[in-house]
């Protein structure tokens, strides 16, 4: 308050030298009195975290060196001297010589100071018109604009793998179910392709995250825009972005394109865990229609005979902590007046760990799939007992005229007959269908097979055979010109 008051007298500020005298070392220490206390230097601290951004923040630096030589703040000689001490900083955390401070609050800070602790006072000129602001919302769009090709990169992989699977187990049927009750024949290719199509909207939604990505903050510096008419095109261009933000403030407080990647991580992790589930279920010995190569299980400290899927599990159980991801940025964003907040740090270690996961689930979950032995022979015997093919023979009966509510409820009377007379409705004689309704002919037997029941859902999108090697050779075909 004192010190304002005499600013509108016009008294004159206390010279730098006197500033100088006074204990901190931070860049923005002029107007402090006082040095920041350790605890909440500790406490505001993000570099443990965020040195993770130096590659970017280094490359940012450099094409912003030029930007600012293009406009006269650097010389010739001195964009070409922060240019070569950058570059040997990168080399030198890369090859971990260099160790960056906490105390200098995070990966920005750190590497402004090594620049001029290399080059002298000419690096106190790179900050000029760019804020950590606008810093790091293009260090961390960077970022995701190379780790979003990576997800992509792997999702196609164990697209891939589906279709290998899917192929080398073409005809083998098993039980689809609802409700976890059985309910139709259905192919086993069938299912796998399923979790394709999931798989493929992964893959779309992360190109479109991949084109929110694709705008350059630089340049919006704190908030207002800079003072310096930089080419803010070129560097977007330099920097691989193909737009530049149209509002500054927009820019540095926008991270709508981390939720998008965290959100589109949820859902992909979403599919990953419906499929780690059914592999749990499967590879039960309720079950047994697959067996988990020892390479991916677990044994037990107790039990000998365990086979545990913890991957699987594990698969699943990482869901939860990207939607916690994804709850956590949500939440940070949702009471942020314009423009940046330093509440904003927060959004990073949730991206980290969505990306990390992702990296960490997608190669291990193909592995595991890629060498899992399929127990086809009892797949198919599940498939034949539990009166899956009984909608058929509703089917059978409505195309000899048979309305449909009548030919369920005839069709009903014939589990139950064959229910209690412990039989499949694959063995049932005409004379025994005729019983039930005098529509049945000489073909409804025929019908009643496992196979029949698939190949008659020759429909596009249908389990038929026909229908499902046709989808995966489309797949195939559009996986191996998909340029994404
Ligand atoms: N470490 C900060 C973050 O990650 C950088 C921006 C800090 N800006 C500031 N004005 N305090 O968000």
């Amino acid at each position: 308050m004192a010190k304002k008051k005499k600013a509108e007298k016009g008294v004159k500020a206390p010279t730098a030298g006197v500033r100088k005298s006074r204990k901190s070392k931070k860049p923005w220490s002029g107007r402090f009195e006082h040095p920041m206390a350790k605890s909440a230097e500790d406490f505001t601290s993000s570099v443990h975290f965020d040195v993770r951004l130096y590659k970017q923040d280094i490359v940012q630096s450099i094409a912003y060196a030029r930007a600012l030589f293009k406009v006269h703040i650097l010389s010739g000689a001195e964009c070409k001297k922060t240019i070569k001490a950058l570059e040997a900083i990168l080399k030198g955390i890369e090859k971990n010589k260099i160790k960056l401070k906490p105390d200098l609050e995070d990966v920005h800070m750190n590497i402004e100071s090594l620049l001029i602790e290399k080059v002298g006072d000419m690096g106190k000129k790179l900050h000029s018109g760019r804020s950590r602001n606008d810093q790091v919302a293009t260090d961390l769009r960077m970022y995701l604009n190379f780790e979003v090709t990576e997800v992509i990169f792997l999702i196609k992989k164990l697209q891939d793998t589906l279709l290998d699977l899917a192929e080398a187990n073409i005809s083998v049927i098993m039980p689809g179910y609802t409700h976890l009750q059985r309910a139709q024949p259905i192919l086993f290719s069938h299912h796998l392709m399923a979790y394709f199509e999931m798989l493929e909207r992964d893959k779309t939604r992360f190109v479109k995250v991949g084109e929110e990505i694709d705008v350059m903050p630089l340049g919006s510096a704190a908030l207002a825009g800079t003072n310096f008419k930089i080419d803010r095109e070129g560097l977007a261009k330099e920097l691989g972005f193909s737009k530049v933000s149209r509002n500054s403030m927009d820019a540095v407080s926008d991270r709508d394109f981390a939720i998008d990647f965290v959100s589109a991580a949820a859902l992909l992790m979403m599919h990953l865990s419906r499929f780690a589930e059914e592999i749990i279920i499967w590879s039960t010995y309720e079950f047994d229609y697959i067996e988990l190569p020892d390479q991916f299980t677990t044994g037990s400290s107790i039990m000998p005979q365990k086979k545990n899927p913890d991957i699987a599990e594990l698969v699943r159980g990482k869901t939860g902590r990207v939607y916690g991801d994804l709850m956590a940025l949500l939440t940070v964003m949702k009471g942020l007046p314009l423009a940046y907040n330093r509440d904003m740090q927060e959004d990073k270690e949730a991206v980290f760990d969505a990306v990390d996961t992702l990296k960490a689930v997608l190669p291990i979950f193909e592995e595991m799939i890629r060498s899992t032995k399929i127990h086809a022979e009892n797949m198919e015997k599940a498939a034949k007992k539990g009166f899956l093919t009984a909608t058929d023979l509703a089917y059978y009966l409505v195309q000899r005229g048979v309305p449909f509510r009548e030919a369920h409820k005839i069709v009903g009377e014939i589990v139950a007959y064959c229910e209690d007379s412990n039989m499949e409705l694959e063995y049932l004689s005409l004379p025994q269908l005729k019983q039930f309704s005098t529509a049945f002919g000489y073909d409804a037997t025929r019908i009643l097979s496992t196979k029949s029941s698939v190949s008659s859902k020759d429909v596009s999108g249908g389990t038929s055979p026909a229908r499902v090697k046709e989808s995966i050779k489309r797949a195939r075909k559009h996986l191996l010109h998909d340029k994404t």
